[in-house]
């Protein structure tokens, strides 16, 4: 486990960029990463500076509103075709993902997959995928842990 303190938003894109680069990537199926902490803490600016990684232009800031959010990814050597972004805040439990194409999606290994709040939906997680949590210093700061 890493712990990293983030000094503003500028340095959470940079470690956006260096996590995903670093990243070793599952060959059987989606990578799942699940993100806590609380809210403001950082999960959404995370996940939108990984979309500007992959260059995806049409990112919606916040999928609060809309559960499940999924990109086309172009052209990168990592062999990721879609990005697809969870915000589980609102779901009762896990079994709503389930009519979101869940179970196909966690198998297909061109899927990079982002939950927040994924304490809600944890009866339909794999026992094993990646956690960045993210914790709230002050106005600007924030500390991570990853694995
Ligand atoms: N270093 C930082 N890293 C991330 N966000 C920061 C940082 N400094 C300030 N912020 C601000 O904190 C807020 C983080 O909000 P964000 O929507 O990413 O949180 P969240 O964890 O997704 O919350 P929620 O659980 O409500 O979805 C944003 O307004 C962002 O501009
Ligand atoms: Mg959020």
């Amino acid at each position: 486990m890493e712990k990293k303190i983030i000094k503003n938003i500028e340095e959470m894109r940079d470690f956006a960029d260096f996590y995903v680069k670093n990243l070793k990537k599952e060959q059987n199926r989606a990578e799942i990463i699940i993100l806590t902490g609380d809210l403001g803490s950082g999960k959404t600016t995370f996940t939108q500076a990984v979309a500007n990684f992959f260059k995806i232009k049409d990112y919606i800031t916040s999928p609060t509103f809309v559960i499940q959010k999924q990109y086309k990814i172009e052209d990168n050597n990592l062999g990721f075709e879609n990005l697809i972004h969870i915000d589980a805040y609102r779901l009762e439990s896990g079994e709503e993902l389930l009519n979101l194409n869940w179970r196909e999606n966690i198998q297909d290994n061109r899927n990079i997959i982002f939950i927040e709040w994924p304490e809600r939906v944890k009866e339909v997680l794999p026992k094993k995928v990646k956690k960045i949590s993210f914790k709230f210093i002050d106005e600007n700061k924030r500390e991570i842990i990853y694995d």
